[in-house]
């Protein structure tokens, strides 16, 4: 209980609401006998709700879990700081946001995704001979599109195992934003799964279990399968991270593993390690966790690669899909290969 109350505060602090008074009674339905906090306190996100209905902007949950639409806000058009703070504190509460609707040029999706940080974008780099070339850093198309039997973008085909975007590198990405370009009439849903929900319903003894232990994350380009990977290959990208992650912004702890990038537990002997692996990955896909977003074209789409998970679900091959993907680092992050999974 006292953990709930110094995450309230925390988060009141954060979103500059000053210390409550005195918690309501009713905030205290997000909290279990045991004092474990629900995934997410709706009645705290009332509170929040009006404070941003006072600037147009209204958000609309998308899932029992995670996910908001947000409504009132045209990304082609200018907004201020204002706008930015409260979709930051909305990103910080419901970790996938969706604008519907928007007519987005690739400027206007790079001013969005910097409002969570470092947008990917475009950069000029000079080749070996020191001439000037250009190439495309941090905008990607995922997309099933192929022009004479070769595919265009990345991410092409059929359903995709759960992941966080950059888990694999020594600083994954913030965030990913996708904006929907062509959608399939069925299938092809991007499914989100809360890894701090997934956290607060380990049961204590996994808790305890998994505390202090770190994973090695491996990732092979354009995997959608865990199978996919070959592990023994050093060539391919891949980092060391812990198994209960602690975001910076909330605080919070999550299960930060996936089971397409996470191949084992550090210093744990290797048949128990898989054996801890296959029922944490299991846990942390459970229905009760998961959001699945039906894409509708002009969607744009951003989600916390720190305490979410995303896979893919399958979609007719012969249906066109396309989604224009802009990635946000960290500030410091000035490693070259930025633009990536
Ligand atoms: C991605 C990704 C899933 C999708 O762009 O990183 O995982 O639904 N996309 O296409
Ligand atoms: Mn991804």
């Amino acid at each position: 209980m006292a953990e709930f109350y110094e995450w309230l505060r925390e988060g009141c602090r954060r979103r500059e609401l000053g210390a409550p008074k005195d918690v309501p009674e009713k905030m205290l339905q997000n909290v279990s006998e045991d004092g474990a906090l629900s995934g997410r306190c709706d009645n705290v996100l009332a509170e929040e709700k009006m404070q941003i209905a006072k600037s147009q902007l209204s958000l609309e949950p998308m899932g029992s879990v995670l996910g908001a639409r947000v409504h009132g806000l045209d990304l082609s058009k200018p907004y201020g700081d204002d706008v930015k703070r409260e979709l930051r504190e909305a990103f910080a509460h419901h970790l996938v946001l969706c604008v519907p609707g928007q007519d987005l040029s690739y400027d206007d999706q790079v001013r969005f995704a910097s409002v969570f940080g470092k947008a990917d974008e475009k950069q000029i780099s000079k080749d070996e001979k020191g001439e000037g070339k250009s190439r495309e850093r941090g905008v990607m198309y995922v997309t099933n599109i192929r022009e004479n039997g070769k595919q265009v973008g990345s991410l092409p085909d059929g359903e995709m195992q759960f992941h966080s975007d950059g888990s694999h590198r020594d600083i994954p990405y913030r965030a990913t934003s996708l904006w929907a370009m062509q959608v399939p009439s069925r299938g092809g849903e991007t499914k989100f799964a809360n890894l701090y929900a997934a956290y607060d319903a380990l049961p204590e003894s996994t808790k305890l279990r998994i505390e202090g232990k770190q994973c090695k994350f491996i990732y092979q380009v354009d995997a959608t399968f865990r199978e996919q990977t070959r592990e023994d290959d050093p060539t391919l990208s891949n980092a060391v991270h812990p198994l209960v992650k602690v975001h910076p912004d909330t605080g919070r702890k999550s299960l930060y593993l996936s089971r397409l990038m996470t191949r084992y537990i550090i210093g744990m002997d290797r048949a128990e390690s898989e054996a801890l692996l296959a029922d944490l990955f299991d846990h942390a896909e459970k229905p009760e966790f998961v959001y699945a977003h039906p894409w509708k074209p002009k969607d744009i789409v951003i989600w916390d690669n720190r305490c979410t998970n995303h896979a893919r679900n399958d979609f007719p091959a012969d249906e066109l899909r396309q989604l224009r993907r802009i990635t946000v680092s960290e500030p410091g992050d000035t490693s070259a290969s930025s633009a990536g999974y």
